[in-house]
Formats: structure tokens, sequence, C-alpha cells
């Protein structure tokens, strides 16, 4: 049976199987990937700044995309050309444990000058991206990150698939990274917030599109900390998919895309016919730090006068769907930070008894990676967790091996009930979430503000 063929087949019965677990797409074989993670040197700002000296993937910032059709099986020989150990994470992949890249939890660090192979099947087509589950905020904070993305069998028609990688950089008047990072500042409040930002390793200035034409936008927020509320002035995006997993097609509330660390966007983007257009995107999540982030320029022939009548929307990806009237409920509370503990001390931060953790899950600060599971899930059990936000600051929380829906905010169903690997929390807010717990081992859950989770905000949930 043809891949084609499957498809269709799943298009004719889509309304009819929604609750059923789909067969996934047949494999199309293996694809093989080296990469090397080593200092190198990046172009992040123009002249008459210098190179940036940054650590990364093939000698490029970000690092080279990898890409293979869903149903294919990946392997990825990663070699460790950096001084100091490491390991690469697959964000949102539902792959087997043993393939996570969490150190001393999932696998022995790669040491200096070693390589170790990571193969596993991609059962799900979307935007994904991958980094270093190791002092992650030094090591993606200095440029180890690149986009993974596994292809539908038939994708939605555009005049062209474009990924944008968004970073935040903390830059020396010399362009050189700076080195401050672990900043006890950063870690208990918003993370390290920089003050450059690139586009696939540059800061951006224009984007030229034709006239008329359709793109889709891929957005992968790599920023160690940064926020992004991006405003795509006249146009109307359309959200086909969020952290790679498909969601009904929409308009952004208020028209703004929001994208915490870690986060994806799949956008469909229609610039306008008119051969002189000019639209500024803008960022202005912390509002009163607002910038234009790039324009896009309207340049060559027009393509069409009006947009396409395309369909956008993406076929589901083979995901279990929760039972939710028969799911097992679970209780996760988030606390710590800067002026925002239950327990005040000194200069208002909350210290566990070892005095090492500014923010807490379930009461606990990690250190590491390897700790007693918080929670222990049933196996291909339906699960529910609600997680209350008890701190003044956001938070992007993630959690590793499965996608959840995120059913609620603050006791509100969510309109689009959309598949997430990463849910942004506000400060006070409570999300819920539900999943199948079919995937055996121990995962993260945690910040992916890379500073908190260094400052304790992370934890393991076990399925067995
Ligand atoms: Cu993208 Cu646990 O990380
Ligand atoms: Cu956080």
């Amino acid at each position: 049976m043809s891949q084609n063929f499957s498809r269709r087949a799943f298009l004719s019965t889509t309304a009819a199987a929604a609750a059923l677990p789909l067969v996934p797409a047949l494999a199309t074989g293996q694809v093989a990937y080296g990469l090397r993670a080593a200092p190198g040197r990046a172009r992040l700002v123009p002249e008459p700044w210098g190179e940036t000296p940054v650590w990364c993937y093939d000698g490029a910032v970000p690092g080279p995309v990898l890409r293979a059709p869903q149903g294919a099986r990946l392997s990825v020989a990663v070699q460790n050309g950096l001084a100091t150990d490491t390991t690469v994470h697959w964000h949102g992949l539902r792959l087997p444990n043993a393939m996570d890249g969490v150190p001393h939890l999932t696998q022995p660090p790669i040491r200096p000058g070693e390589t170790f192979a990571y193969e596993f099947d991609l059962p799900d087509a979307g935007t994904f991206w991958y980094h270093p589950h190791m002092q992650s905020a030094e090591q993606v904070g200095r440029g180890l990150y690149g986009a993974l993305i596994v292809e539908e069998a038939a994708p939605p028609r555009v005049d062209r698939d474009v990924i944008w990688v968004l970073d935040d950089w903390r830059l020396t008047q010399e362009a050189a990274i700076s080195a401050d990072f672990g900043a006890n500042h950063d870690q208990s409040h918003a993370g390290r917030i920089g003050n450059t930002v690139t586009i696939n390793g540059r800061v951006p200035d224009e984007f030229a599109l034709r006239p008329g034409e359709r793109i889709r936008l891929r957005l992968i927020n790599a920023a160690n900390a940064r926020i992004f509320e991006l405003d795509f002035g006249d146009l109307d995006p359309r959200i086909i998919a969020l952290d790679g997993q498909p969601v009904t097609p929409h308009s952004p509330e208020a028209g703004l895309v929001t994208l915490g660390p870690a986060m994806r966007a799949d956008l469909i983007l229609d610039m306008p016919g008119a051969p002189d257009a000019r639209i500024s995107v803008t960022d202005g999540f912390y509002p009163q730090a607002a910038y234009r982030l790039v324009d896009l320029v309207a340049e060559g022939a027009p393509l069409r006068d009006g947009p396409p009548d395309w369909p956008i929307a993406l076929a589901p990806n083979p995901l279990p769907e929760p039972d939710l009237s028969g799911a097992i409920r679970h209780e996760i509370t988030f606390t710590g930070g800067a002026m925002g503990g239950m327990v005040m001390q000194g200069m208002g931060l909350q210290m566990d008894h070892r005095g090492n953790g500014f923010w807490f899950v379930n009461g606990v600060a990690a250190e590491g990676h390897v700790h007693d599971p918080i929670l222990t899930l049933r196996r291909d059990a339906s699960h529910v967790l609600r997680m209350t936000n008890a701190t003044g600051f956001h938070h992007p929380i993630h959690l590793h091996g499965h996608s959840f829906r995120v059913l609620s905010r603050n006791g509100i169903a969510t309109p689009h009930r959309e598949w997430r690997d990463t849910v942004l929390m506000a400060p006070r807010e409570q999300v819920e979430i539900g999943f199948v717990a079919d995937n055996p081992g121990d995962w993260m859950i945690h910040c992916h503000i890379l500073e908190h989770q260094a400052a304790g905000m992370m934890a393991v949930l076990r399925v067995a």
C-alpha cells in the first residue's frame, strides 16, 4: 500500500475515526545523519562588528536542518568536539526512553571526543528541534541547536516552506557571548534575557517574498528565556500546527503568535499581491521593550492577485486520544522565584534545605537529572495533570516523550484543545493537560526557561 493511498483512506474517514489510534505512515526506510558539536564562529551581527565565537553543530548556527519523512527511521551519530560533556535531546519527538538524550537518566554523557549513535522511528510529522540536555543553559545559550523537520506524505500546497529559528543572545560590545551563565538574578527572575534577537543565526532586517506568495512559516523558539509575541501587522497568519502537532487552522487571538522557549508554531502566510507591500513584524511580549523584528518585503513579479484557495489543514498524527472521563488525575505545583515564593527569605528568594534551588516542583528543587519520580503514571492509562503556577513568572513547561492536549486554563476549556509538548503558563495560572502515558520510562518534566531548569524547576515522571 503506498503512502498516498493510506493517506487518502485516512482523509475519507477522519470524522469517524477521530478517536481511534491511527496507523502510522508506512516506514520509508532509514535516514542517516552525522552531527558534530564543536566551537565555531558565527556572523550573528552585521559589520562592523566581528564574528561571534559560538558552540554549534556542523560549524553553523543553527545547526543543519535534519529532514526525514514521517514513518522513517532516523539515525544521527553525534560526535562531541567540545571540551565538555554533552548529549542531544530531540525536543518533542515521541521516541524510546533510551534515545531521549537526558544525561545520567537515559544515557551516559557523551565525553569529549566520543560519538553516540541515536536511532529512532518518526511516528509524527511536524516541526521539531534538537539541542543538548547537558548544562543546557550554557550549551543552548552558546548556539547548540537546530531544526528537525518530519515531512508529511502530502503537505498542504504552498509556494515555499520556510523555517525561522528564533534566538536571543546576550552579547558584549565586542559581539562576544557574555559569559555570565548561571547568574543568580537570571535564575531567580525571568531567565537570561539577551540583547540581540536573531532569525536563523542572523540579526534580520528584511525578508523578501513575491507579491501574492503563500508560505508555510515554521517558527521555533530556541532562546533560553525570551518569550515572543509576534504581530504580523495587516497579515492574517493562520496557525496550522503547534509544537509540531496539527491543530484546527485558526487565526491567533488578537493576531498575536506567542511562543515561549522551545515552542513552535507553523503558520500559513499570504503576502499581499501589491508589488510594493512591506509589513513589519514586531515583538511586544515585554511591552516596555517592544521592537521591530523584521520587515516582510514584496519583491519581483506578483504570483497572483489574491490569496489562493488551497486547503491548509494538516492530517493529524497518530496520537492516542486520552479518555478524559476515566483519566487518573494528578496535581503538580510550581513554586519559588523572586517575590513569588510562599516563603520569603533575605532577598525574597526561596531556598530548599540544601540552599541550592530557586524553583520547586511539588516542593522539591531538582539537582541534576536523576532523582526519585514525583509521580508514577500507570502505563497506557489516561492521565490529567492539573498544573498550578504559584509563582510570579511565566513558565513554559515541557514534558518529554509524550504530546498532551491542553484542556483548560483557569478552569475554562481551551478553544482548540491543542496537542503540545510545551505549555506556557502565566503567573498564577492553572492549566490542565491530558494524555495517554503510552511511552514507558523515566521522563523529564521541566521549565524550558533554561535558567529556571538549572535552578531546580525540573522533575521526573515515571511511566510504568
Ligand atoms: Cu527541549 Cu528537556 O528539553
Ligand atoms: Cu520557568
